[in-house]
């Protein structure tokens, strides 16, 4: 699969940035409880080219669906385009001054596979606009302002998680990053030292009711929280799940906060073992991170558990969904030289199931936002 992103026509422009997609190589549904996230960014990227308007309107040309959206600060904009005028929305919000603009996006990030194609969007807007307006906001604080404007602006009642990402990543690391001190740190993440390789595969599955069991994912581990009198379910630890999970009456409840803080802990442990330079060490977390999602906070789909269970078969070292879920993206550490053969294997595990084929590729860790022109 090529990594090249599209090509926006020729300019002339102000600025071209770029921001990439992601996957998460551990931590899910623990960055809305200010729980702990690794994601790291991927090739494929969203390339923005911007030029000042004198006029305070704002309009983004997409080289995908071949739209041109136009909008002031005034109107409410639906769509692919509300990801761009969210960040128009958050930046005034924030009181900045922004420009008007004309904005051409082009993208290979595949769109609605989980791989943060949204956050891709909204990072590469903002850093365009900012350019523009000649704002010196650092990177540290841009995330808070592109998930405000998903929350606010769009209606998405996600995480930091993936604008951290798009933002902050590292070329050959993955981004811990503590969702609620908002700490990160550049973990040395080298696969082809190590003779490893991850493979990412797009179950292809459709996204159904995706928003709505999101959103009541995250209400039951607030309430969850509420009732353990905790300020979030980070604040329960490997150590005091057992006494969390005794006083709580409802079943299910218990599951997702079990999932929850374990996850976390599973976080902690694949960055120590990163840390000590053993990246085949975290192949049994990603899988138990796997059973965690499938079992206890109940969001996987068939086609995920298939490529799973596949990959782990054909000789992957771990294997786990990864983002939001029902449906998206598996990926599986494996080692370099069986890259083809445990996709084959998945492969012929969706073909047995009846399942639509699904695209696989080999992923390094790709640099965050970064300029590349204008
Ligand atoms: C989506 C959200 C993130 C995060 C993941 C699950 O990608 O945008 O904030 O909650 O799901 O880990």
């Amino acid at each position: 699969m090529s990594t090249a992103p599209q090509r926006l026509p020729d300019g002339p422009y102000d600025c071209v940035w770029a921001s990439p997609g992601r996957v998460n190589l551990i931590g899910e549904h623990t960055d809305y409880n200010d729980g702990y996230v690794l994601p790291f960014a991927l090739p494929h990227l969203t390339v923005a080219g911007a030029r000042r308007l004198a006029a305070p309107e704002w309009r983004i040309a997409s080289e995908q669906t071949g739209e041109t959206v136009t909008f002031t600060a005034d109107e409410k904009v639906e769509g692919w385009a509300a990801y761009a005028a969210g960040i128009v929305w958050a930046l005034r919000e924030a009181g900045h001054d922004v420009p008007g603009a004309e904005l051409t996006v082009a993208s290979d990030v595949p769109f609605g596979a989980g791989l943060s194609s949204s956050a891709a969007l909204e990072c590469a807007v903002m850093a365009c606009l900012l350019d523009l307006a000649g704002a010196d906001v650092p990177l540290a604080d841009r995330p808070r302002l592109a998930q405000r404007a998903e929350n606010a602006y769009v209606g998405a009642p996600t995480g930091i998680m993936d604008q951290s990402a798009s933002t902050l990543c590292r070329a050959g690391h993955a981004l811990f990053l503590d969702c609620r001190s908002l700490a990160t740190e550049q973990v040395p993440f080298d696969l082809a030292a190590q003779g490893l390789a991850i493979l990412v595969v797009d179950s292809k599955a459709p996204h159904e009711h995706v928003s709505g069991e999101y959103a009541a994912r995250r209400r039951s581990c607030e309430q969850a929280a509420k009732i353990l009198d905790v300020p979030a379910l980070r604040d329960i630890g490997a150590g005091g799940l057992d006494a969390a999970l005794a006083r709580l009456d409802d079943e299910v409840m218990r599951r997702r906060v079990r999932h929850v803080v374990t996850e976390d802990q599973r976080v902690l442990d694949t960055v120590d073992a990163l840390r000590a330079g053993d990246a085949r060490a975290v192949g049994p977390l990603l899988t138990a991170s796997h059973a965690s999602m499938r079992d206890d906070y109940e969001i996987t789909v068939p086609e995920v558990d298939t490529a799973v269970a596949a990959a782990l078969a054909a000789g992957a070292h771990g294997a786990r969904m990864t983002g939001g879920g029902f449906g998206g993206c598996v990926l599986a550490l494996v080692d370099a030289e069986r890259c083809a053969e445990v996709e084959a294997a998945v492969r012929g595990a969706f073909a047995d199931a009846g399942f639509a084929p699904p695209d696989a590729f080999a992923v390094t860790p790709a640099e965050g936002t970064h300029r590349i022109g204008g």
